[in-house]
């Protein structure tokens, strides 16, 4: 189909490649809001199964926000496309919470075209900064999510669940650790040069640093090593589309449909930094969007519960998730533009007191903390 050195980073290379196909489009735009692949939201010349939206993603070789200087294998497409298979087929369809169908995988090109979740959806990180929630509707979102995830954690307990390939996703299991706990004390020592923790840096306790420390050694040995679950690997808002309903406009929203994309880093992994990576940037958004404080504790309490369902207290994976939390918000608070200086470093020294608490926190402590519900 393709040239296999096909370049797809434009709308016209896209064009180009689509002309000869049943995708092919007479409108292709930019979607923005990822960074690591070229995603673009193609209108066919002729509806394919009766629709004329699709999304079209193009892995090439390197992050495609770094512009071609940090290098990152294709093989990763091939982790997303089988995820996307395995949970459709896995997972009811017509659960308020699924993936979108995938319409073609081309290995060749590191193509992938998916189903549209609509023009009109929006990540959830953006819709909780977008909009005051009504509670049903932050709480039906966060009990979705946590079903949805607590049941993929748990498929490998069924004795006939394959894990397959996802043994093997050595991308994932590079870049997970490298872009948090590989950078925890060089954010924090000044090393990065990060302009909001400089002049002066954070002060930071030497048994801290140790704490964390060592902290991070053991965990990045477990993420390359673990064989827990099969994760998602990159489960933050931003790769969770929302589609609410209104009966009229302005009315009330009730929620229609959500959609979890993005499955690159999926692999065999710890449960806890799916779980971590979700309740840090509800933090985020708790934190830099003071007014939709009670809608983030809303999804983070209803996604703890559902993502337990019956199951008992489990104080090892609280442990991991809380400490993951700080481990995000000391790496990303202050390199994704959140918010102000003294914000940044309130939240970063925040992030180490989840680290701090996650390893060597009381049962009591633990129980109070963002993933309390996990225990209590
Ligand atoms: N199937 C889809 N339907 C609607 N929007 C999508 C779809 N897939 C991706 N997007 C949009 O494109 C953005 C980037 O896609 P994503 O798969 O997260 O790419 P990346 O791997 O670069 O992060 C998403 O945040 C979302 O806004
Ligand atoms: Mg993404």
């Amino acid at each position: 189909m393709a040239d296999n050195n096909a370049d797809l980073t434009t709308s016209a290379d896209v064009r180009k490649y689509l002309s000869n196909t049943p995708f092919a489009s007479h409108t292709i735009s930019v979607l923005a809001g990822g960074s690591a692949n070229f995603t673009y939201r193609i209108h066919l010349n002729t509806p394919f199964e009766g629709k004329e939206t699709f999304v079209f993603k193009y892995a090439a070789p390197y992050v495609a926000a770094s512009g071609g200087t940090m290098a990152l294998p294709t093989e990763r497409q091939k982790f997303e496309v089988e995820s996307l298979r395995l949970v459709r087929e896995m997972h009811a369809d017509d659960d308020v919470i699924a993936v979108p169908a995938v319409r073609l995988f081309d290995e060749e090109a590191h193509v992938m075209i998916i189903d549209d979740c609509g023009a009109d959806t929006r990540t959830l990180k953006q819709l909780v900064i977008d909009e005051a929630l009504p509670q049903p509707v932050a709480e039906e979102i966060g009990a979705a999510i946590g079903r949805f995830l607590g049941r993929i954690h748990a498929w490998n307990k069924n004795g006939s669940f394959d894990m397959g390939i996802f043994h093997n996703n050595e991308v994932g299991k590079m870049i997970s650790p490298l872009v948090t706990y590989g950078r925890l004390i060089s954010t924090l020592s000044g090393r990065d040069n990060i302009a909001t923790l400089a002049d002066p840096v954070l002060d930071v306790p030497e048994e801290n640093l140790d704490v964390i420390s060592k902290l991070a050694e053991a965990r990045s040995h477990e993420i390359g090593s673990t064989s827990e679950a099969f994760t998602h690997g990159d489960f933050w808002p931003g790769n969770i589309m929302v589609s609410l309903r209104r009966e009229s406009e302005g009315g009330v929203p009730t929620l229609e449909k959500l959609y979890v994309l993005d499955w690159e880093l999926a692999k065999a992994g710890l449960r806890g930094l799916d779980i971590g990576q979700f309740c840090a940037e509800m933090r985020l958004l708790q934190r830099f969007y003071p007014s939709r404080q009670k809608e983030a504790s809303t999804i983070v309490r209803s996604f703890l519960s559902a993502y337990r369902g019956g199951s008992g207290p489990d104080e090892a994976l609280a442990r991991v998730a809380i400490a993951h939390v700080g481990a995000h918000l000391v790496a990303w608070t202050p390199r994704v533009r959140w918010g102000d200086r003294e914000e940044t470093r309130k939240t970063v020294a925040e992030g180490v007191e989840l680290l701090v608490g996650g390893a060597e926190g009381t049962h009591a402590w633990l129980g109070g903390s963002l993933v309390g519900h996990l225990i209590m």
